[in-house]
């Protein structure tokens, strides 16, 4: 088999990148280890900034999401149960996020790829980028016991975090950035209404909690709680209490609480590797970076660099010049590592960190009411919260 870009994973990056080359008439294969129903099923992120609605509205992916997601104009930031709104929409001149989750996403784009003729091969096992840094490179894997072989002109590993790409980078060149947090997220779903229209960030002497929604009958609560907590461990009405106690009592007043149908705990993780091409290989999103979820940035990432990536590979093969190619890593970097401060930031100002003593609470206190009433402050979350410029 040959094509022009072999791309290893189906994830958001990897989709959303066939979808562009498709657009633009280049040849692409997607490798993917799991099936269809498991990536769909995987509960990850809810919010997508405006540059990622807009480039599904453009692809002609945004009809279920229009009808469907739930804009919003704001958004909340409670300290010990008091709430204070952000205006995102006036303060960036317009710009919103919607709140669409990662699976109804993922049903869009596989939807519209099998009518396009979009080529997946699922449960693609043993998955390996060949002769990346030489002139003809290829992807090798085995279906059905079978050894297959694709040539190509480049790779694309956008095989999220723990996939095979990253590792193809030579130990010597790849350089690897890196903060672990002494936290999770216990996450939960239930049918139930939101407690509030718009999501609520809470920062609350026991830790985080974040009040979300999938729809407007559909509930997302998570809450900060240790790596190693055990999930069974904390039955429904345990969550409940614990949430409700951190959100305050303004906010627990309207929190409707059901059987939750998905509880699961996700690690707090920031992760660079530089750089992100070698070769014929390049990395995009979670293969090469991770952030922590506060800010709902990573799927918005894995997004803005396949933009960049399609448009250099677009240029390369309309044009013949390799420029944007030789730039992609650069140019993907400088906006991933700003949205890596803002979801650092956001997490260090919303968290229960173990060693923080008084006065580091005090600081966390400060700045949050530095923020209430701070328009430069709100504007600096607002601008960050809907994506910053595709530059
Ligand atoms: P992925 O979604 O990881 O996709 C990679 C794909 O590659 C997968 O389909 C995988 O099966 C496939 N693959 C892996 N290895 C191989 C291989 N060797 N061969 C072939 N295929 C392979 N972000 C938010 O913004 N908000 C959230 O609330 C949020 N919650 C999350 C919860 C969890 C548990 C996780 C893991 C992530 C969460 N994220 C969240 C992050 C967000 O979901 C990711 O940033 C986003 O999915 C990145 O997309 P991706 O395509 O780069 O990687
Ligand atoms: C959700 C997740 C996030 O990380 C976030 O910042 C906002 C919302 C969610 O899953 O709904």
């Amino acid at each position: 088999m040959r094509t022009k870009i072999a791309i290893i994973g189906a994830g958001p990056a990897g989709l959303m990148l066939a979808h562009l080359l498709q657009r633009e008439g280049i040849d692409a294969v997607i490798l993917e280890s799991r099936d269809r129903d498991y990536i769909e099923g995987r509960v990850r992120a809810g919010v997508l900034e405006q540059t990622t609605v807009n480039l599904l509205e453009r692809l002609g992916l945004g009809g279920r999401m229009g009808r469907e997601g739930l804009i919003h104009t704001g958004t909340k930031l409670a300290i010990d149960g008091e709430i204070f709104r952000i205006d995102i929409q006036e303060l960036t001149g317009g710009s919103t996020v919607m709140v669409y989750g990662q699976q109804e996403v993922m049903r869009d784009l596989f939807d519209d790829a099998a009518e396009r003729g979009i080529k997946i091969i699922f449960n693609a096992a043993e998955v390996r980028p060949r002769e990346v840094a030489g002139s003809r490179p290829y992807v090798t894997w085995r279906e059905n016991g079978t050894e297959r072989r694709l040539d190509c002109d480049f790779i694309a590993g956008c095989d999220g975090f723990h996939g095979v790409s990253r590792g193809c980078i030579p130990k010597t060149v790849l350089k690897t950035f890196e903060r672990v947090y002494p936290f999770g997220w216990l996450g939960i779903l239930a049918d139930v209404p939101p407690a509030n229209h718009e999501l609520i960030y809470a920062n609350h002497e026991r830790g985080f909690a974040l009040a979300s929604m999938r729809s407007a009958t559909r509930s997302r609560y998570y809450i900060q709680c240790a790596v190693d907590e055990n999930l069974a461990d904390w039955p429904d009405e345990r969550f409940w209490d614990e949430v409700a106690r951190r959100l305050g009592p303004e906010t627990a007043a309207h929190v409707v609480r059901g059987p939750s149908f998905e509880k699961s705990i996700a690690p707090l993780r920031s992760s660079v590797t530089e750089p992100m091409r070698h070769g014929k290989l390049f990395l995009a999103g979670d293969a090469a970076h991770i952030v922590p979820p506060t800010g709902a940035k990573g799927l918005n990432l894995a997004v803005a660099d396949v933009i960049f990536l399609a448009e250099a590979l677009t240029d390369f093969y309309q044009s013949g010049s390799a420029s944007g190619i030789d730039h992609y890593s650069a140019r993907a970097l400088a906006r991933v590592w700003k949205a890596e401060r803002f979801s650092w930031w956001f997490t260090s100002i919303t968290h229960r960190f173990p060693e923080m003593d008084g006065f580091a609470r005090k600081m966390q206190v400060a700045e949050l009411n530095y923020m209430r009433g701070s328009r430069a402050a709100q504007t600096m979350l607002a601008e960050n919260y809907v994506g910053l410029p595709l530059q």
